[in-house]
């Protein structure tokens, strides 16, 4: 289950229907796919398309989305940080950007047009669509893992236009469902 920041407000969200229709106000579509298929979380990218083919083929037939791969990082990855260098700085894309976490932890947060920051923390079981030109970055949380289903419309489209508002710096990426902690280390990239 997600959980969902509102940073000016200091309020955080942690009941799935509320985090989908607040998620909703802010032009993000959010969606708890239960149960998940009986698919292990380190099976072949291939095994996990095959899987979870008919959702896939449903985002598609709504979002107009052509192909679908699986992202898979952690800690061995190389060039980890240079990676997610790129996607830490308030960007956009010409492109959505939609993932279905399969494994590990992921902090979206959401610039919105009405100039709030929302920190959306996202684990497996978790859909996310942020659409082209939403103003977001991206961090990794304490595991420093993810594995997700990505869709594309056009992959040309998924380059980051970085913003350079600012905005990224005044927020510190707090995780809170990785560890036992209460609040867990933020992980600067
Ligand atoms: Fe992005």
């Amino acid at each position: 289950m997600a959980f969902v920041t509102i940073l000016d407000e200091n309020k955080r969200l942690v009941d799935g229907n509320e985090i989908a229709a607040y998620l909703t106000t802010c032009g993000i579509n959010y969606e708890r796919w239960i149960p998940a298929h009986e698919v292990a979380a380190d099976a072949a990218a291939e095994e996990i398309l095959r899987a979870y083919s008919k959702e896939i083929d449903e985002l598609k037939a709504q979002g107009g989305y052509v192909t679908a791969d699986v992202i898979d990082v952690g800690p061995e990855t190389p060039g980890l940080e240079q990676m997610l260098a790129k996607f830490n700085r308030e960007h956009w894309h010409d492109e959505d950007e939609v993932r279905f976490i399969i494994s590990g932890h992921g902090l979206f947060h959401i610039h919105t047009r009405a100039g709030q920051v929302v920190a959306i923390e996202v684990e497996a079981g978790d859909l996310i669509r942020v659409p082209r030109g939403t103003w977001h970055w991206f961090n990794l949380c304490g595991d420093r893992r993810i594995r997700a289903i990505r869709l594309f419309q056009d992959m040309a489209g998924w380059t980051p236009l970085y913003t350079d508002s600012g905005a990224d710096k005044n927020c510190q990426p707090l995780c809170f469902g990785v560890s036992h902690l209460p609040y867990e280390a933020p992980v600067l990239l």
